[in-house]
């Protein structure tokens, strides 16, 4: 059985770029999301770094925090900043989690692609008041609605992504099954083939949180935030100025 995340670092770019129409990164809506970019803005488990440079790029005069707590992921963030001049005289890499990392007292905004269901519990309740704590009013947390899922059976395997590099193909299969505790089994089966003929399989296995967005947007402090739906792809989590009586 092979890591996940050593498995992701070395097939992940390739399956996912050119990055396509149901990516995340494609279509992002900025103008709706208003960022407050003269405060530093953070990217959330930024992954190898393509979301961190796309915030980057759209805002050029900006701080910007790249969150990243897993090490092989951090190393091909590192890359990608180190050969950009433009963002890495401004983008800071923070290797913990978004609960435990330093962050400065007020940031102008956040991205969350495809995280969220990395967060238990108690862990996402965390989050928000973190959010709070260092968010100035008016600044978004942009949410990608992608939680997951709860399977209530097995996903049979499909095929997912395919990519070429050279002369080989590479093929990402994935399959699911409910676990205890609202957990989903991930496994994913990473092919790739020369000629059409198999050379290698690496398969892994991991668990994620099985979430919808009803749970999610329950979870969310009402007077610390409000829920603006942008479309059928993004919320924009907005920190609310603070009541005083
Ligand atoms: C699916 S990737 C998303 C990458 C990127 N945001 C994107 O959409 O291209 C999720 C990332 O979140 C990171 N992650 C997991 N738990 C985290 C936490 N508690 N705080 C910050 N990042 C976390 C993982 O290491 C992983 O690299």
């Amino acid at each position: 059985m092979t890591d996940e995340s050593l498995a992701w670092a070395e097939f992940g770019d390739t399956l996912r770029l050119p990055i396509n129409k149901k990516d995340y990164l494609l279509d992002i809506p900025w103008e709706e999301a208003a960022f407050v970019p003269q405060h530093p803005l953070i990217d959330i488990g930024s992954g190898s770094g393509l979301s961190t440079v796309t915030l980057g790029e759209r805002f050029p005069d900006s701080e910007i925090l790249s969150v990243e707590p897993d090490p092989l992921m951090r190393s091909l963030l590192m890359v990608r900043i180190a050969e950009r001049e433009h963002l890495r005289e401004r983008t800071t890499v923070l290797p913990d989690t978004i609960n435990a990392t330093w962050l400065p007292d007020q940031c102008g905004g956040a991205l969350l692609f495809n995280v969220i269901y990395f967060l238990g519990g108690r862990a996402r309740d965390r989050f928000w008041q973190r959010m709070a704590e260092v968010l100035v009013p008016g600044a978004p947390i942009l949410l990608s609605r992608s939680y997951g899922g709860v399977p209530e059976r097995t996903v049979e395997r499909k095929l997912t992504g395919t990519a070429t590099m050279g002369r080989h193909e590479y093929q990402r299969y994935f399959e699911a099954t409910p676990a205890f505790d609202n957990r989903m089994e991930i496994t994913n089966t990473y092919v790739v083939l020369r000629d059409g003929e198999k050379v290698r399989e690496e398969v892994t296995k991991l668990e994620a949180w099985g979430l919808d967005e009803e749970l999610v947007l329950d979870e969310i402090p009402i007077g610390k935030f409000g829920i603006e739906e942008i479309n059928d792809r993004y919320f924009a989590i907005r920190r609310l100025p603070d009541i005083r009586r």
